[in-house]
């Protein structure tokens, strides 16, 4: 599904060279749920942005289901993030001024839906991670939990083939972690390709396979069996 090889990404400003990215190999395989851990300051966010096509990388090659991104336009770019990935960030990055169902609907009226399957479909996303009740709140009526929730919502609402997430529970209380890892969960067991970026342990470890940062470059990758996969290995055959 997603292949890095020797991914290397060098910011340079003026004099300054600051290497963030020194040579990335990786993997994820369709349905796989990986989260990728490390310290402040390690280059998860850099890695999961060369990832995402939302930043070009210094050299190195991104593979993604089978395209080399490497000769795609900016504007063929922009058309994949928009069909083929959604995002969660740390801050939700709601639009204010925009109802929760808005919110949903608004990526989805820009890949040309029109305006009732786009309503249609958004509250659909909704209702299914329990926000049917809020689907006309605007995010500063909303708590923390909740506005993350929505984010959620927006990013998989067009079914997408992979959901990227930076730290989507960095400002969140346990619970409000906890339900978004539910969630995680739930669309990974869907068959959800989740790449999900988190300095927290504990829900790194919910992950299919785990990957650790330290300055730009992976020093450890683990693989854990899914849960799906244990309760399969407990079945007599
Ligand atoms: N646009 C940029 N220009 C220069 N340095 C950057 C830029 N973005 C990130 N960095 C540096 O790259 C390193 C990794 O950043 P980041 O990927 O955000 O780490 P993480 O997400 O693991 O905390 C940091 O030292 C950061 O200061
Ligand atoms: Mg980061």
């Amino acid at each position: 599904m997603i292949v890095t090889r020797n991914l290397v990404r060098t910011y340079v400003k003026g004099d300054v060279v600051t290497p963030v990215l020194k040579g990335i190999d990786f993997e994820a395989q369709e349905g796989e749920f990986v989260a990728i851990m490390g310290r402040s300051g390690a280059g998860k966010s850099t890695f999961l942005y060369q990832m995402s096509l939302l930043d070009d990388p210094t050299s190195g090659e991104i593979v993604i289901g089978g395209h080399d991104t490497h000769h795609m336009s900016a504007q063929q770019k922009m058309k994949f993030r928009l069909e083929k990935f959604g995002y969660v960030f740390q801050d939700y990055a709601l639009l204010p001024d925009l109802t929760a169902i808005e919110n949903v609907a608004l990526p989805l009226l820009m890949q040309g839906l029109d305006r009732i399957e786009a309503y249609t479909k958004a509250g659909d996303s909704l209702g299914r991670i329990n926000l049917g009740h809020r689907l006309y709140s605007l995010p500063s009526q909303l708590s923390g939990g909740e506005q993350q929730r929505v984010s959620i919502a927006r990013a998989v609402a067009h079914s997408p083939k992979i959901l990227f997430a930076d730290e989507p529970t960095a400002n969140l209380d346990n619970i409000s972690s906890r339900a978004v890892m539910d969630i995680f969960l739930d669309l990974h067991k869907q068959g959800q390709t989740i790449i999900m970026v988190t300095h927290e342990e504990e829900y790194a470890k919910l992950a299919q396979k785990l990957i650790h940062l330290d300055d730009g470059k992976v020093i450890s990758s683990v693989q854990h069996p899914t849960m799906r996969d244990v309760k399969d290995a407990e079945k007599p055959i």
